[in-house]
């Protein structure tokens, strides 16, 4: 028998992250914030001195990854959030990140009962057939403000207007790419958080989830 496994996608800041791990603790499942792989694809480039547009750098970069180790802390930041939507619309580095992907749901660490993944095509490509799936979304103001605080909050410099630059140019990025391009699978619930606290969000989506698990 498949484990259940909870799909939540949705573009930059929308909260799909912090609802993410909130389900996961809720029903005791593993997590995977599948965005950490690219961030880690694109910071290597980076850190090579190589541009993450680089189709072959990249997808070498892709190949070594080792998913074990993403809590390098500067996977956090602006350049590597960048660099990773640059990564993430090369069809070789998709391939090569999707095989953990589906192994990380199909098999979840730690005889854990199901997963939880984040993402961007987690319910359209690496979870086809995830018996609940979640799309977050927000208004992009709201999504800039959010992002710019948090970077506050870290002790980060941070100013507004670039913030809302960035999240637009990797939302442009996510949605026009060919290859498994950000959009809400067709049985997908689309959630906007705009006006909605943590907690507010994790209610509703668990009222959306309920009874979907078996
Ligand atoms: O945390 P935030 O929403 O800002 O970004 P993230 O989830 O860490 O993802 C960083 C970038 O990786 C995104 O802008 C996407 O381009 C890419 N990504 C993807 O293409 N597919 C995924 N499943 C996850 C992330």
């Amino acid at each position: 028998m498949a484990k259940p496994v909870i799909a939540v996608d949705g573009p930059a800041a929308s909260g799909k992250g912090s609802l993410a791990r909130r389900l996961a603790a809720h029903f005791g499942y593993a997590y995977l914030d599948t965005g950490k792989l690219y961030r880690a694809v694109g910071l290597a480039v980076l850190r090579a001195g190589g541009d993450p547009t680089d189709i072959e750098k990249a997808e070498s970069a892709a190949k070594a990854i080792d998913p074990t180790h993403l809590d390098d802390h500067d996977l956090t930041g602006d350049a590597a959030a960048s660099a990773a939507s640059k990564v993430a619309a090369i069809h070789e580095v998709r391939a090569a990140l999707r095989d953990f992907q589906m192994g990380f749901a199909a098999a979840p660490p730690d005889g854990a009962h199901g997963a939880v993944l984040d993402g961007r095509d987690i319910g359209t490509v690496i979870c086809p057939d995830a018996p609940a799936k979640l799309f977050i979304t927000a208004d992009v103001g709201v999504r800039a403000e959010r992002r710019h605080k948090e970077l506050l909050s870290r002790g980060e410099a941070s100013i507004y207007a670039r913030v809302l630059q960035d999240l637009e140019d990797r939302d442009r990025r996510d949605t026009t790419r060919a290859d498994a391009p950000l959009k809400p699978a067709d049985d997908a619930v689309v959630l906007d958080t705009s006006a909605l606290t943590i907690e507010e969000v994790l209610a509703q989506a668990l009222r959306l989830i309920d009874g979907k698990l078996g």
